[in-house]
């Protein structure tokens, strides 16, 4: 697929994942074959008013392929300014989030709140556009707002009608949440009815349910609770065999993380990714305790001697 100038080859895509992708995570997805990456959702008024954490989230590395930010928030002069921002500037792809459930967000008016008002939805891309200078906008959204109010379709032509370079559906209502099962065929409907490219996400997990969703006709794919633990999803979901140790994936990922963090906070950071790497291991409640007791990167490494 094609969004703007970047054409994607196999369509993977490591969606942005509030608490963890990170760059450490982004840069393993990418070595495993996620073509296109993204950073999780900013708050596009904490970057207007120069919150610092919303900066750290703004890591990227030139060896990064693409890089692509989401911005969450309700009002079209915020995205405007965001977008203008210099923190912007290394960005890409600016990716808009209309699909995030949760209460405090939602409550903002923000996130999946605006898949009940398609015409905001529509004035926010086409603000977004003409700040981003040439950067193609994208969408993220969900299957609707309810199981009274699933208007992906009506949404996602919004989104083109305003300019918008690609759509991605996650076939749950907000909902739902993160339960249940996604919907394929509103993705369906979805693809059907635009002409950008669509890409599907929700529940790819294998081969087996990446070929359902690829049967769907979506150009691209976004695997994300699959990716948390195992960036070689990518791999796997293409029919490639992989192998490595959890160990070296651990410590990858710390490198990558200890090129823009102090020792502290990759360390920090690294836990909660550790706690899905050996999810399922054998030993893996003691090598968490472990974990979640270090201070140090040797702590932690040391862990899986
Ligand atoms: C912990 C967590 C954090 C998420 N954060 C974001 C986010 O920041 N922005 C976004 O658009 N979607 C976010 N999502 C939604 C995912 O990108 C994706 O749409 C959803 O998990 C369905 O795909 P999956 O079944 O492959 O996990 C998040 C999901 C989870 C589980």
């Amino acid at each position: 697929m094609q969004i703007g100038e970047f054409v994607l080859q196999n369509g993977l895509i490591l969606p942005p994942i509030a608490g963890y992708s990170d760059i450490g995570m982004r840069m393993l997805c990418v070595r495993y074959g996620a073509e296109l990456t993204f950073t999780e959702m900013v708050s596009a008024k904490g970057l207007v008013y120069n919150n610092e954490n919303t900066k750290e989230l703004l890591f990227t590395h030139d060896t990064e392929p693409i890089k692509a930010v989401q911005l969450f928030g309700r009002e079209e002069d915020f995205f405007q300014k965001a977008i203008r921002h210099e923190a912007l500037r290394p960005f890409d792809i600016i990716d808009i989030n209309f699909g995030c459930p949760v209460n405090k967000i939602v409550r903002n008016g923000e996130g999946s709140a605006l898949m009940k008002e398609p015409e905001q939805i529509y004035k926010i891309i086409k603000k977004c556009i003409e700040a981003a200078d040439g950067r193609p906008v994208t969408g993220k959204i969900r299957a609707g707002f309810s199981q009274e109010w699933r208007n992906a379709v009506e949404v996602a032509l919004a989104i083109q009608d305003a300019g918008g370079a690609m759509v991605t559906v996650h076939g749950r209502t907000r909902d739902m949440m993160y339960s249940g099962k996604a919907d394929l065929e509103i993705i369906k409907e979805v693809k059907d009815a635009v002409s950008i490219p669509v890409t599907g996400n929700g529940d790819v997990c294998d081969r087996e349910s990446y070929l359902r969703m690829l049967s769907t006709g979506v150009d691209g794919v976004a695997i994300a609770r699959g990716a948390i633990g195992r960036p070689s999803i990518f791999s796997e979901v293409l029919g490639k065999g992989v192998q490595f140790e959890i160990k070296e994936l651990v410590r990858e990922h710390l490198d990558e993380l200890l090129k823009y963090y102090p020792e502290r906070v990759a360390v920090n950071n690294i836990k909660k990714h550790v706690a899905c790497y050996v999810k399922g291991q054998r030993g893996a409640k003691q090598r968490k305790e472990q974990v979640f007791r270090a201070e140090t990167t040797t702590q932690i490494l040391d862990s899986f001697a």
